[in-house]
């Protein structure tokens, strides 16, 4: 198990501070309070595993901040720190349910071996920890209460402070660039950039100067000497989406700045140290993709100190509620809507289907929804018409090769289209014509119909009909 967290309450700041440092300097991560008021306010928004506290201090004292964490749902470990021969306050506190206690002035080695077994026994602990309210903040848009998407965040929250690579997996749209953000929002880095660059959209020419920079001069056409990604990231976080469409020269170079934090801008005689958290990305299994040569099984290894693997989600589909309402929010927010919600049978439809594209195909069927909406509650019938078919790219990722754009950009692709089949009714076509339109104009109505070469009343006719011809059971 990677680090524990441990709280240290106590009133005498010289004490506060000696005895954070000697449990740092055990490998722990520390944080510390004056009193039990403030020691409880650190537990909720810190989320420890084990508090080290005083008894005797002002405001709140440990007991009672002892009796305000056995009401959390979740096991922390407390120890408690009684003054010398204070045997009657340490009896009361194991009542209590504390974990183990000290007296003063405290034997360090004790200390050391209460703090080892109280780490032992949360490895064992079947209840998982809960998500701290600060890490929850800096998930950003990402929100899941499943088990798996709980697993996620802890893993995030604990490595997040580490310099160390992390490699993210996951079908496309599963939030694997959310789950780099956050990773950076919740280390100390968050204040310098994050930067990331999408290996599969920068020609195989320009990918090297891309990310290592270049000097003027370096090449034909090099006119200015410019910053790479990762002088741009400095001290920050830099994504590599889709690693494993980088070129194999630029993998063999990536993997020498990994090793010696130094790198050599194209064309420059002198290194330069960089100091730069990577993560790499992919959409695609990446033993496969050693296998099949297109990724360095050395750089795998080397970028797979960590791996967070986002699940599709389909194998968290008792998410999509909570997803699918963030959503609507998020949207009320971008589009100046004011849709309150989303009737059950919607619902029921949202949670029986499968999202090929994931968290990003149901995004776009939300913000779609909404738009459409405007102040209504959503409903089947803010669903498009052929929701739920197959999507022909659907279909082509079984079998045949497909084109890497595919993959990359479906939603962007889509967004702007109105993909009509012969079979199609002239009405249907209109229909969602009209619809998109809407869509890209961010429902302003007057400016669709302009574009659309018909009078807003028609527009407003047009709509209400769309509005009417739905299943009766809609919402
Ligand atoms: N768990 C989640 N909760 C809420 N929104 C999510 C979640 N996961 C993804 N999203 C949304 O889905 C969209 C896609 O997320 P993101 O760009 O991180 O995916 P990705 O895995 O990097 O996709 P790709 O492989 O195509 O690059 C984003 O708009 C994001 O807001
Ligand atoms: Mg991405």
């Amino acid at each position: 198990m990677a680090q524990f967290k441990v709280l240290i309450v106590e009133d005498e700041a010289n004490a506060r501070a000696g005895l954070a440092e000697l449990v740092a300097s055990w490998g722990y991560r520390t944080e510390t309070a004056s009193d039990g008021i403030n020691g409880f306010d650190m537990v909720q928004r810190w989320s420890p595993d084990i508090v080290v506290t005083d008894l005797m201090m002002p405001r709140m004292d440990g007991l009672q901040l002892l009796d305000r964490i056995s009401e959390l749902p979740h096991p922390i470990a407390v120890v408690m720190v009684t003054a010398h021969g204070a045997v009657e306050s340490a009896v009361q506190a194991m009542r209590m349910g504390a974990y183990d206690y000290l007296s003063k002035p405290i034997d360090p080695a004790r200390l050391k071996s209460i703090l080892r077994s109280a780490g032992e026994q949360i490895s064992d602990s079947p209840v998982p920890r809960p998500i701290a309210a600060e890490t929850q903040d800096r998930l950003g848009p990402l929100v899941g209460s499943s088990p798996q998407m709980q697993a996620i965040f802890r893993t995030i929250e604990r490595i997040a402070s580490t310099n160390v690579s992390v490699l993210i997996t996951g079908e496309s749209g599963t939030g694997k660039e959310l789950a780099a953000r956050a990773l950076h929002q919740l280390s100390g880095r968050r204040h310098k950039p994050f930067v990331a660059v999408n290996c599969a959209a920068i020609p195989e020419t320009l990918i090297e100067s891309e990310i290592f920079g270049h000097e003027r001069g370096a090449f034909t056409g090099a006119q200015e000497r410019r910053a790479g990604c990762f002088e741009l990231a400095e001290e920050g976080t830099l994504l590599l989406d889709e690693i494993g469409e980088m070129p194999a020269p630029t993998q063999a170079k990536l993997l020498r700045v990994l090793e010696d934090h130094k790198l050599r801008r194209l064309g420059a005689r002198e290194e330069t140290t960089i100091n730069v958290r990577v993560i790499a990305a992919t959409n695609k299994d990446p033993q496969a993709a050693v296998a099949a040569g297109e990724l360095r099984g050395d750089l795998y290894y080397r970028l797979n100190v960590f791996h967070i693997v986002m699940p599709s989600l389909r194998d968290h589909a008792p998410d999509i509620p909570l997803i699918a309402n963030t959503m609507v929010e998020e949207m009320n927010a971008r589009h100046g809507t004011s849709v309150p919600g989303i009737s059950p049978a919607l619902m029921s439809r949202l949670e029986a289907y499968s999202w090929p594209g994931n968290a990003r195909e149901l995004r776009n069927t939300i913000e779609r929804a909404v738009i459409l909406a405007g102040t209504e509650r959503l409903n089947v019938a803010h669903l498009p018409v052929n929701f739920g078919e197959p999507m022909p790219a659907a279909a082509a990722r079984k079998g045949e090769p497909q084109p890497a754009t595919l993959t990359s950009a479906p939603a962007a692709d889509s967004h702007n289209l109105v993909q009509v089949s012969v079979g199609t009714t002239v009405d249907e076509a209109e229909k969602q014509l009209i619809l998109k339109t809407l869509a890209s104009t961010r429902n302003n109505k007057t400016r669709a119909a302009e574009i659309l070469g018909i009078s807003s009343k028609t527009l407003q006719n047009k709509l209400k009909e769309y509005a009417n011809d739905q299943p009766a059971t809609a919402g």
